[in-house]
């Protein structure tokens, strides 16, 4: 694992941008894992600012989202769906069809997602897959006790997920407790995972994930097992981590990252 902490949220949701936006520079028909939450509102506006200066271009991007709720249409716009059209894909030039976040209202869920996966696997599998972490340290909606071998399923949410995200709804109780969620192995498979984690909030869990013991409790834990996972953390999130001043180390004197510094 590659860790990187920066200063402030806006230097690690710049340098994330910078980093998925070079990643597509350097392979155009790129086929790109996308997250949604909080973290990544900053990161889509950034990526909209460089493709409105030239400096990327998505016309044959495809891409793959982590999750979407049960039940819930793509046009509400507590939907993966909606997220995602409002806060990127309709601001650049991605072809929207070439766009695939799991449909909440398929009636065999088994069915839905399993054809996820394949989908996946027949384009060839991702390149990049962005993700967070969430307070229970799933990624996606992994939430603890999810096997690493998951594939996409539908999952039944935590409390301290459901604790996490209700108030974004309108009442908080209307929020679905299930979800589609590429799995643990699913995520695994991309070719490389650029993790985002900002804010002191989630300072315990960044350092129970990426020190701690590797186990099905902290999903985000499988990462350790990653051949090419890249954690950027605000200074914030790194503030528990033992080993912070040798990641900073790292990135200050290692030529690979000198275009980043
Ligand atoms: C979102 C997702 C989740 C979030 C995590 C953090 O697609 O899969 O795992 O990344 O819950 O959410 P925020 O960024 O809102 O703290």
């Amino acid at each position: 694992m590659d860790i990187i902490i920066c200063p402030t949220s806006a230097d690690a949701e710049k340098l994330t941008a910078r980093m998925i936006a070079d990643a597509i520079n350097a392979k155009p028909e790129f086929r790109l894992g996308l997250a949604t939450g909080a973290t990544m509102e900053n990161v889509y506006a950034e990526l909209t600012a460089l493709y409105k200066a030239g400096k990327v271009d998505f016309s044959q991007v495809r891409s793959w989202n982590l999750d979407e709720y049960v039940g819930l249409p793509p046009e509400h716009d507590q939907s993966y769906r909606y997220f995602m059209n409002t806060r990127l894909f309709n601001n650049i030039n991605i072809d929207i069809r070439n766009t695939h976040v799991p449909n909440g209202l398929a009636d065999d869920e088994e069915a839905e997602a399993a054809r996820y996966d394949e989908e996946i696997e027949d384009a060839g599998g991702i390149d990049l897959w962005l993700v967070g972490i969430g307070k229970t340290g799933h990624i996606a909606f992994n939430d603890p006790g999810t096997s690493f071998n998951s594939r996409t399923h539908v999952a039944y949410l935590s409390n301290e997920t459901y604790e996490q995200n209700k108030n974004y709804f309108n009442p908080p109780e209307s929020m679905p407790r299930r979800a589609f969620t590429a799995g643990v192995g699913t995520i695994m498979e991309s070719r490389k995972i650029l993790q985002l984690i900002t804010g002191e909030r989630k300072a315990d869990i960044a350092a129970a994930a990426i020190e701690g013991p590797m186990t099905a409790m902290i999903s985000s834990s499988a990462l350790q097992l990653h051949p090419d996972a890249v954690i950027i953390l605000d200074e914030a999130a790194a503030s528990k981590l033992k080993l912070r001043d040798f990641y900073k180390e790292i990135f200050a004197n290692d030529p690979k990252w000198a275009a980043y510094r």
